[in-house]
């Protein structure tokens, strides 16, 4: 059965590309390319990433799906086709987010997904482009894609068809430098309509946050805004955060940059440089001590304190903790002076250190 609308094959295919382009004159039209300093080895990324992506692992992966349903479940074929068409839509899309929210989430918490998801967050200045811009591999192992080609098998074609159009959609839009919602939290007349639009889907505002280099503008949610369509997992699994404004910076708080075919085709190829995280043999490690560290602090300046124990810049985040479940504390310094702060990262009264260390001492 064919993914196609209103009659026309792989329609979505079609009104995908017209989206893109869309997205392409308008970011273009916006001043985007005089603003960008991206370099040619960020366009083969993300261009090269999108090419590949659509043209090889996506139609690879469909394949394979519908072909192993066929070998061994071949009575399921298309055994939803007479359902509901809003009923399949709407368990497609619901289905693929909550595999996608967890699946990103994932690649944020644990090391070798981080790996493979790493490149999408080197990119230091958004645009719908860099969503095509992982590993092979990250795709490749993407269960998003996979539930593609079982819906095509079981007979929800055209339900996929449109609910690709609809998550693309979104997709681009929040990552694109057209910020759409914009105009609505800076009217405070339409600051309600924002309010609930954002409750359901992603938004540009929400997203970019996500991208954003720490938490220590006080926007940016690199550990958190994970979704994909829909902001519902989000505020289900406690990591949504809402603001109506943009990071400052974005990117990596520490990136050793790496030539583009280790990033794109990491575990296969490793990057030369060894303070990447992809080079051969790397190992975080930790860096976490017993005793604590004065150091002095400015009044009124916000501070990362890491908790993951595996920066190299204690008592401070330098990112480490990227591919583990632990993200800094940010805290606001009261008054400028020395401070005693937490460095082996049991203090109950974090960042600053209540004594807790001696307990490990006595061990
Ligand atoms: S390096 Fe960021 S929390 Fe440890």
């Amino acid at each position: 059965m064919e993914k196609s609308l209103f009659g026309i094959p792989n329609s979505d295919v079609y009104i995908v590309s017209f989206i893109l382009v869309f997205f392409v004159v308008l970011e273009v039209v916006n001043g985007y390319l005089d603003r960008s300093n991206k370099k040619r080895s960020d366009w083969i990324q993300e261009f090269g990433g999108y090419l590949a992506l659509g043209l090889t692992i996506k139609p690879a992966i469909i394949f394979t799906a519908m072909y192993l349903g066929m070998t061994f479940f071949p009575s399921y074929k298309y055994a939803i086709s007479e359902m509901n068409f809003l009923f399949g839509l709407l368990g497609y899309l619901l289905i693929d987010d909550l595999l996608q929210y967890w699946y990103h989430r994932s690649a944020h918490e644990y090391q070798f997904l981080w790996k493979l998801h790493r490149p999408h967050h080197q990119a230091e200045e958004m645009g719908f482009f860099i969503s095509y811009r992982n590993a092979w591999l990250y795709y490749v192992l993407m269960p998003n894609i996979w539930w593609v080609g079982i819906i095509v098998f079981l007979g929800g074609a055209k339900a996929v068809a449109l609910g690709l159009i609809l998550k693309q959609l979104v997709i681009i839009g929040s990552h694109s430098t057209i910020h759409w919602d914009k105009f609505l939290y800076e009217r405070k007349g339409l600051t309600p309509i924002l309010k609930v639009l954002e409750r359901i889907f992603i938004t540009p505002a929400f997203h970019h946050a996500h991208h954003g280099k720490s938490k220590v503008d006080g926007v940016g949610n690199p550990n958190g805004n994970f979704g994909n369509m829909f902001s519902i997992w989000d505020q289900l699994f406690g990591t949504a955060q809402f603001k109506h404004a943009l990071p400052q910076e974005y990117g990596l708080p520490n990136d050793p940059k790496e030539h583009w075919t280790a990033a794109y085709f990491y575990p296969f190829v490793t990057s030369k440089n060894k303070e990447s995280e992809i080079s051969r043999g790397y190992k975080k490690e930790k860096t976490a001590t017993i005793e604590p560290i004065d150091v002095k602090l400015e009044k009124g300046k916000k501070y990362l304190w890491c908790q993951c124990g595996l920066s190299k810049t204690q008592p401070f985040c330098d990112g480490s903790h990227h591919g583990t479940k632990k993200q800094p504390l940010v805290f606001e310094a009261k008054r400028t002076g020395e401070a005693r702060i937490c460095n082996c990262k049991i203090t109950k009264t974090g960042p600053f250190c209540d004594n807790s260390h001696v307990q490990l001492k006595e061990i």
